[in-house]
């Protein structure tokens, strides 16, 4: 297969990747798209560094077996604990990873020299401090605050992101921040944009810049295959593959990106 006609791999545990799929599927509409959703791994923030780095490796090699031209992270916490190790199995296939891209807005759409930053992540993100050192090694002064939401990764596979559990969980995550005056908030696990209506509801300063790097690392993505003449201008499937419930994936998959699923296919086997 030429290199234009290869599709691009978008990861993430479960369904939060969509959120930059979408972005991609926004900005490059005649690309194909293999997407992975680890269901029958998800939630993994709460996992150790060695366990996400092995789920990583898996789907890293799957995608490649399906010949993808880019693999996307579109999950901050394989981001904070694989990305090397993504980078390494991919060889001279490009990977992009949402971190950076978060940064890469900060810097683009903060207007503020010494901001107050907040991020909310997973566990394993917050305590990998990915943000906190690349924000730190950007701007001189900073003051960054974390904030882990464990629980709203299981609300997002749920559906339950206009509930009233999901309302009262992030009233408590949000009051990490009520002492600060936030310039911008890092929404640093790609599930969290699901709940963007709520979190900008419950942000005390209706000034606070909400940061989802979907729209950012879709904008990389696209910059990149179009320098490097990759772009296919012929395509546009959506293929999704999970490790577990097909069904309720594809429901919640497409009532988020508001069209059907035309390829949804179970993968149980790693080898
Ligand atoms: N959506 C992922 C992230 O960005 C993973 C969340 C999880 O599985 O805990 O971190």
């Amino acid at each position: 297969m030429n290199n234009q006609k290869r599709p691009i791999g978008i990861f993430d545990s479960g369904i939060g990747g969509l959120t930059v799929a979408k972005a991609v599927k926004e900005a490059l509409p005649h690309e194909d798209i293999i997407y992975f959703g680890d269901t029958a791994r998800v939630p993994y923030g709460i996992k150790s560094e060695e366990t996400v780095r092995m789920y990583a490796m898996e789907i890293t090699q799957f995608l490649l077996d399906k010949g993808v031209k880019m693999i996307l992270i579109a999950c901050n916490t394989v981001s904070a604990s694989a990305k090397e190790d993504v980078v390494r199995l991919a060889g001279e296939v490009p990977v992009l990873d949402v971190i950076s891209s978060g940064v890469q807005t900060i810097k683009e759409e903060l207007r503020v020299s010494e901001p107050t930053v907040g991020v909310i992540g997973t566990l394993a993100t917050v305590r990998s401090e990915a943000y906190k050192k690349a924000l730190e090694s950007t701007y001189s002064q900073i003051q960054v605050v974390q904030e882990a939401c464990p629980l709203l990764v299981p609300l997002a596979e749920e559906g339950w992101i206009d509930h009233a559990v999901a309302r009262l969980t992030l009233e408590h995550y949000l009051q990490a921040f009520q002492d600060q005056s936030l310039d911008a908030i890092i929404l640093g696990c790609t599930h969290y944009p699901l709940f963007k209506p709520l979190i900008s509801e419950l942000l005390s300063s209706k000034e606070t810049l909400i940061i989802d790097s979907a729209v950012s690392i879709a904008r990389t993505a696209k910059d990149y295959l179009e320098h490097q003449d990759g772009c296919n201008n012929q395509g546009g499937s959506f293929s999704c593959y999970v490790s577990d419930r097909p069904q309720r994936f594809q429901e919640l998959a497409e009532r988020f990106l508001g069209h059907e699923l035309s390829h949804i296919e179970i993968v149980r086997d790693w080898t």
